[in-house]
């Protein structure tokens, strides 16, 4: 009884605690420098699997029983990702490179990392929105590029983490709202120098997944975000203040398609995704861009926790998703616990049912390295530790045989 409580009350606290506008956390901050032993610039390895953005069907399907690296454990069945910050390459690097085989930038690609105020305003049109990557971004892509690591792209449309005045005449704070048509084309603009500028930096990155839109939804279901600005009132988009109805998600998917290298593939994204009405909105508008030819994938992000949701709740809004035809990807699975072994058990739930399926799961990426620099610190939600000390969830996902896919 105090147990179903005790779950019933992180059930709520996790529904809540999920929202992104609740983070108070600093990940720039949060670096471990007690591995410096492994500072050391990393090589990239033979048995480096890098290049499989596509898993090759006619390979066959095979968990070794024995490894000690999670990419090369799932490695005929999907890309396994982490998010890193650029401080993470500083004290993660071998380690990174060692258990996966794709990254995310954590922050370092979001629209107000590369969106530039100053150089907007001064090309003096009110369209061309200028992008432009600060070392860190830099940092990140340079270390995927150098690494053979293929990079999932995070994000372009989305309410948090972008600053009002891309919404503005003139590109200023001080401006008013600009009118849709405008918006599109600033839209295309930060897509097209997106792009450009990756291009032109990193000509031997590979771009294999962009999260196009991120976070549209409410959470109960009901569409979108109601309209506003984010950094007044967490939770509301500068989006849907400017747009009345979902052409900004068509055109962004448009742009994207158009400027994307051909191998990215373009994804919606979102949160609490398992919430039953959740489930339906994003469906939806996945089948309506999936109708016009605009979009490759539904991202999941699965910020989850031992006690909600459970696997069959996961399970079923996963089957919805894949029932799209559209590639799944898990973008940013995490499992706050205060109970190590549920959290081991739900962390190997989730991998058996992605490798179970994963002619249509093409990655699978953790929210961080390890437990330290989480987001979610507070409640060990990874699958390393401090130090990065393997935990019984690690042990558990890597003990998953090819028996337990059936
Ligand atoms: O860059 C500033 C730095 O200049 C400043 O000194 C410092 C002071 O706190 O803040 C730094 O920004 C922080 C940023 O991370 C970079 O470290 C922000 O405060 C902090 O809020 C931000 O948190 C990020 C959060 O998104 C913000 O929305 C988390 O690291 C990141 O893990 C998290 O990631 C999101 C995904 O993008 C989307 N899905 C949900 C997920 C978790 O919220």
């Amino acid at each position: 009884m105090k147990k179903r409580i005790l779950s019933c009350v992180m059930a709520v606290f996790v529904y809540f605690s999920l929202m992104p506008f609740t983070v108070t956390e600093s990940t720039e901050n949060k670096t471990d420098n007690k591995i410096s032993s492994q500072t050391k610039k990393p090589q990239v390895t033979d048995t480096q699997n890098n290049d499989s953005s596509v898993i090759d069907s006619s390979s066959e399907l095979n968990i070794p029983e024995f490894s000690d690296s999670l990419k090369d454990k799932f490695s005929s069945f999907f890309k396994t990702g982490t998010c890193i910050s650029a401080s993470g390459i500083d004290t993660s690097a071998e380690f990174i490179l060692k258990h996966f085989n794709s990254i995310t930038p954590e922050n370092e690609l979001k629209p107000d990392y590369i969106l530039n105020q100053q150089a907007s305003e001064l090309y003096g049109n009110n369209v061309n929105t200028q992008v432009v990557f600060n070392n860190n971004t830099r940092k990140i892509l340079k270390f995927c590029e150098d690494n053979n690591i293929p990079l999932r792209g995070h994000t372009f449309v989305w309410h948090s983490q972008t600053p009002d005045w891309f919404f503005k005449e003139n590109f200023r704070y001080d401006g008013a709202d600009v009118t849709p048509d405008i918006m599109n084309q600033r839209l295309e603009n930060f897509i097209k120098n997106t792009f450009e500028l990756l291009a032109k930096d990193y000509p031997n990155l590979k771009i294999y997944a962009y999260d196009v839109c991120n976070e549209l939804y409410e959470n109960n279901g009901g569409g979108f975000r109601k309209p506003g600005s984010n950094n007044l009132e967490m939770g509301k988009s500068y989006w849907t203040k400017i747009y009345p109805d979902d052409s900004f998600v068509i055109n962004a998917f448009t742009y994207a398609r158009k400027y994307a290298p051909p191998e990215c593939k373009l994804f919606l994204n979102d949160f609490n995704e398992y919430v039953p009405a959740k489930t339906k909105d994003i469906y939806d508008m996945a089948m309506k861009l999936k109708d016009l030819g605009l979009i490759d994938g539904i991202g999941m992000q699965s910020h989850l926790d031992t006690g909600y949701p459970d696997i069959s709740t996961y399970k079923t809004a996963l089957e919805k998703f894949m029932s799209s035809g559209l590639d799944v990807q898990i973008t940013e699975l995490d499992i706050t616990c205060s109970d190590f072994s549920l959290q081991a058990k739900a962390f190997k739930d989730i991998f058996t049912l992605a490798a179970g399926n994963s002619e249509n799961i093409s990655s699978l990426t953790v929210w961080g390295t390890h437990d330290t620099v989480s987001w979610r610190n507070y409640a060990n939600p990874l699958l390393f530790g401090e130090n990065y000390s393997e935990k019984e969830a690690y042990k558990e996902v890597m003990s998953i045989k090819n028996t337990d896919l059936k």
